[in-house]
């Protein structure tokens, strides 16, 4: 995820986006192409498969490192590129973000134990350059039920999202039903990370915030692919930095955070969510209603 607003990664101070007025929203849309879109599917097939391939694997007693390396293998079997590794000088094939780690986690060799609430996030770019974001939560052994419930709430909140993305939408309307959900359940969304559009680059705009209004920000047209992917934190939206190591992002007030993300597509009548795979929880059931 992109620290927010700005227009490339970076560390610039959080503050609320203001809404964009006028029309010169036009070109930030990179629009892909049907051909560029079958390549893109094929980046999120690789990434999509890491994440099932190493749910058998996350586990008690298992590090992040191993989980990282497995990741890795299997990018690199499949004919991709780990795209993390030696972006913006990180050093691995994952972000592994486990209960208060809202985001960047960095593999280390601590290993995971009952009761812990991870999120693998991965990012994959095809020998042509195309890339592909995905992540998901997992729930090592039996979880609390507050783990378990802002894990499932997350993964509701961020359907909430996709199913608003159709051409004509608002990338504020995206915003506005993830943070109008969550809330709604107790739980606070982190500002400071925003989904992004993807492509041939990484984060390309647009920027998509998890929170917002309806109706504003940049209109979406078919042929945008962009991330989806709301942090979650069980108590108060405020995060700050981990200790010293450039990348780990922590709740300020240590309660659990969970995280999903999906890569997607405006399609002519709505979305076409590019890194669905068959192990991922069930659709909610208000996404199967959306789609009839
Ligand atoms: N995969 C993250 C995202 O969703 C970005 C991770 S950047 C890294 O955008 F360098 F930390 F890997
Ligand atoms: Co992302
Ligand atoms: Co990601």
């Amino acid at each position: 995820m992109l620290r927010a607003p700005c227009p490339a990664i970076g560390r610039t101070p959080s503050q609320p986006q203001q809404p964009k007025i006028g029309p010169p929203m036009l070109m930030v849309t990179n629009s892909k192409t049907p051909e560029m879109l079958e390549k893109m599917r094929a980046a999120s097939a690789i990434v999509s498969g890491v994440l099932e391939m190493i749910g058998e694997h996350v586990r008690p007693g298992v590090s992040t490192a191993r989980l990282d390396q497995l990741c890795h293998d299997y990018i690199v079997d499949h004919g991709g590129v780990p795209a993390c590794v030696g972006y913006q000088g990180y050093q691995h094939a994952t972000c592994i973000s486990v209960n208060h780690v809202v985001c960047h986690g960095i593999p280390n060799d601590k290993p995971l134990k009952k009761g812990d609430i991870v999120n693998v996030d991965v990012t994959v770019i095809t020998k042509d350059g195309w890339y592909g974001d995905n992540s998901r939560m997992y729930l090592i052994g039996e979880c609390s039920i507050a783990a378990k419930r802002l894990s499932a709430i997350t993964f509701d909140a961020m359907w909430h999202g996709i199913v608003q993305v159709k051409p004509g939408a608002h990338l504020g309307d995206i915003g506005h039903a993830i943070q109008k959900f969550a809330e709604g359940q107790g739980f606070s969304i982190v500002r400071e990370f925003c989904g992004h559009g993807i492509g041939k680059k990484f984060h390309e705009e647009p920027q998509v915030l998890h929170y917002g209004r309806p109706g504003t920000l940049e209109e979406l047209v078919p042929g945008m692919v962009f991330t989806i992917e709301p942090m979650i934190n069980a108590g108060r939206r405020e995060v700050k930095d981990f200790g010293n190591d450039g990348w780990t992002i922590v709740t300020k007030d240590h309660s659990l955070s969970a995280q999903w993300e999906h890569t997607v597509l405006v399609t002519e009548t709505g979305y076409e969510v590019m890194t669905l795979s068959a192990g991922s929880p069930p659709l909610p059931a208000f996404v199967t209603a959306t789609k009839t």
